[in-house]
């Protein structure tokens, strides 16, 4: 995710381009840059860290001119650096580019581009656009971004600036957002509303495939077969802090939203197109090596641990590897058994958190490989492992993490499927099978998020209780811990999670009449003794709300209410399943008046022990 901006107008675009990416930094804000045609060429100005500091930089020479191109960056090739921020350039100078996504074709031709005589000065997969672009000039700005389009694949929205043709810009978008603000003798582009909101309410929203050449007095809007397509005025009415928020009323429920995007950018490019195996380019481990790893280490802190937990049923189950989780703050004291033969995964969101760092250094110090799955680029973990895997979920604003579990979970599946491809321990249909539930999973997420009406219903029902309990089994369980944090963090209400089995040996006799109690029972081969576990706390009057997949009738019988999930594999039932869970903590926070993204007390990086 990263956050884009264009001016065509009467006015100096820098301005509008530095305001407009102050209201898009929730973003990105690793780096930042601006590009503005001064009437005889285009001058880039960029810098690595937040848009303060590209604003202090030009504070006092301010580019000059009245068409120009912005962009705020969060990281996904290349690490953040003043070279990898974006506008990026061809070899002339004369095309200029800003881009949202990722170009899962870029390397390929990127080595054709390097063939034919171009240097490239980055490591980002935009930088290849621009020189494209330049491949296929011949004078028509139009015809040469048209030939662009349909080499490249991938995610994005891409803004297009032209030294030859100083009166327009050219934009379009495939999978990202992207908004064009219809002013008065002036036009505006942009990733999200909360940009432009200030200078206009009349927007276009652009579809996927669509393309528009913009002009101060002129917005032309086509398909990609050139056809022109008629747009509708779109009326912004949110407030700009709405607008900011996707018009959602938090942080939290946009980023639940955002999880079908999530989940299919952290897949993108790492699937092969025959289904037949995981790519992770960034790995590159050969059999040997793979071999060679006789134990696995996860280390991390709160929902990134329940992540590891998951990958621990996914690493052994799949890969055939003992795994050990361990909380990091635990780790880090406990004289590990963790050696060359180790390989030492931590996980966190923000790439930064304390106790993780340390576990992480600790492994490394007693000789382990190590790998990080992170969802920031730069991060102190990501520089400090041996190799990292990126989840690609965007910055995650509320406190409460979402977006960056599921596709945690996304990465560790497929690091299973990658480890168990290399070592020969899956069939191969297995794995395609499992590629192919990958693929269905963002639609499958979707169509949960299309009904929330019945989570909202039971979290306005049972959000005034004081304890709520969580149960399953296998990687029910796993979800079941990471269901009752999010409730506990963000409603205050006691909820604590338990292995189903585990019941009888204590905690039953905190079971009383209208307990509620969330019953997950999406894992087929432990299904009967989950439903006899259901049955002893109903036994005991609670209130049961089963989680199962959609074509279970058997558990109607059983529970209060059901909430279903798509149709899935077993293993991935944990990344469906644990929405409904998020939304029920969202709601219940709400009813309850909570503070839902910054909940008391916490914070969204952890940078102390
Ligand atoms: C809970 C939550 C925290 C983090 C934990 C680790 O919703 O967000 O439990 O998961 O503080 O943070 P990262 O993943 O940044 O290391």
């Amino acid at each position: 995710m990263c956050g884009i901006v264009g001016y065509v107008g009467p006015k100096q675009a820098a301005p509008f381009l530095l305001e407009g990416l102050t209201k898009l930094e929730y973003r990105g804000y690793d780096s930042a840059g601006i590009a503005v045609f001064d009437g005889n060429k285009i001058n880039v100005e960029k810098s690595v860290g937040r848009l303060s500091i590209l604003q202090k930089k030009v504070e006092n020479h301010m580019p000059v001119g009245t068409i120009g191109i912005g962009h705020t960056r969060w990281a996904t090739h290349g690490r953040p650096s003043d070279v990898n921020s974006h506008p990026h350039t061809d070899c002339t100078g004369r095309f200029v580019v800003v881009h949202n996504g990722i170009i899962e074709n870029y390397l390929h031709i990127k080595e054709r581009l390097i063939a034919k005589g171009h240097v490239f000065t980055s490591e980002t997969d935009t930088e290849v656009v621009a020189h494209l672009v330049e491949e296929y000039y011949t004078g028509d700005f139009e015809a040469a971004v048209k030939k662009v389009l349909a080499e490249i694949d991938g995610s994005y929205a891409l803004v297009f600036m032209c030294q030859d043709h100083p009166d327009k810009l050219i934009c379009t978008k495939q999978d990202n957002p992207l908004v064009i603000g219809l002013g008065e003798g002036e036009n505006f582009i942009a990733s999200d509303i909360p940009a432009i909101i200030n200078r206009t309410r009349k927007t276009y929203i652009l579809s996927d495939g669509e393309m528009a050449i913009v002009t101060k007095d002129s917005v032309w809007v086509m398909n990609r077969q050139g056809v022109p397509v008629t747009k509708k005025i779109f009326e912004v009415n949110w407030d700009a802090e709405a607008a900011e928020k996707g018009g959602y009323e938090h942080f939290m429920i946009k980023e639940i939203y955002e999880q079908p995007k999530a989940i299919r950018e952290t897949m993108t490019g790492r699937l092969a197109k025959d289904d037949s195996r995981v790519v992770f380019d960034e790995l590159k481990w050969t059999k040997e090596d793979v071999a060679n790893i006789k134990k696995i280490v996860i280390t991390a802190c709160g929902t990134a641990f329940h992540a590891g937990i998951v990958g621990k049923y996914y690493l052994e189950q799949l890969a055939r590897i003992p795994v050990e989780v361990d909380i990091a703050s635990e780790f880090r004291y406990r004289s590990p058994l963790t050696d060359e033969q180790t390989l030492a995964i931590v996980i966190s969101q923000s790439g930064e958190t304390s106790d993780t760092l340390a576990a992480l250094k600790e492994a490394k110090r007693l000789g382990a490989r190590t790998l990080a799955i992170t969802n920031v680029v730069g991060s102190s973990i990501a520089r400090e492992a041996d190799q990292v895997i990126y989840t690609w979920a965007g910055p995650e604003i509320a406190v409460a993490s979402t977006k960056a579990y599921t596709t945690q979970l996304i990465s560790v599946l497929m690091l299973a499927l990658y480890l168990a491809d290399l070592k020969g321990t899956l069939p191969p249909e297995r794995i395609q099978e499992l590629i192919k539930g990958l693929r269905a999973l963002p639609g499958q997420a979707h169509e949960l998020l299309e009904d929330v009406e019945p989570v909202k219903t039971f979290a306005q029902q049972y959000g005034f209780n004081e304890d709520v309990f969580f149960i399953g089994r296998s990687l029910d369980y796993a979800v079941a811990l990471e269901g009752s944090l999010k409730l506990k963090e963000i409603s205050y209400i006691h909820a604590e999670a338990y292995a189903a089995g585990e019941l009888k040996h204590g905690t039953l006799a905190l079971i009383i009449e209208g307990v509620p109690v969330i019953a997950l029972a999406t894992q087929h081969d432990v299904y009967e003794k989950m439903l006899s576990n259901i049955k002893e706390v109903k036994a005991r009057d609670a209130v049961v709300i089963g989680i199962a997949m959609k074509g279970d009738e058997e558990i109607k019988k059983y529970v209060d209410h059901t909430i279903f999930i798509p149709a899935t594999d077993k293993y991935l039932a944990p990344i469906l399943a644990v929405i409904p869970l998020q939304l029920l903590a969202y709601y219940a926070a709400v009813t309850r008046g909570a503070d839902v993204d910054k909940p008391r007390n916490l914070a969204k990086s952890v940078t102390v022990e």
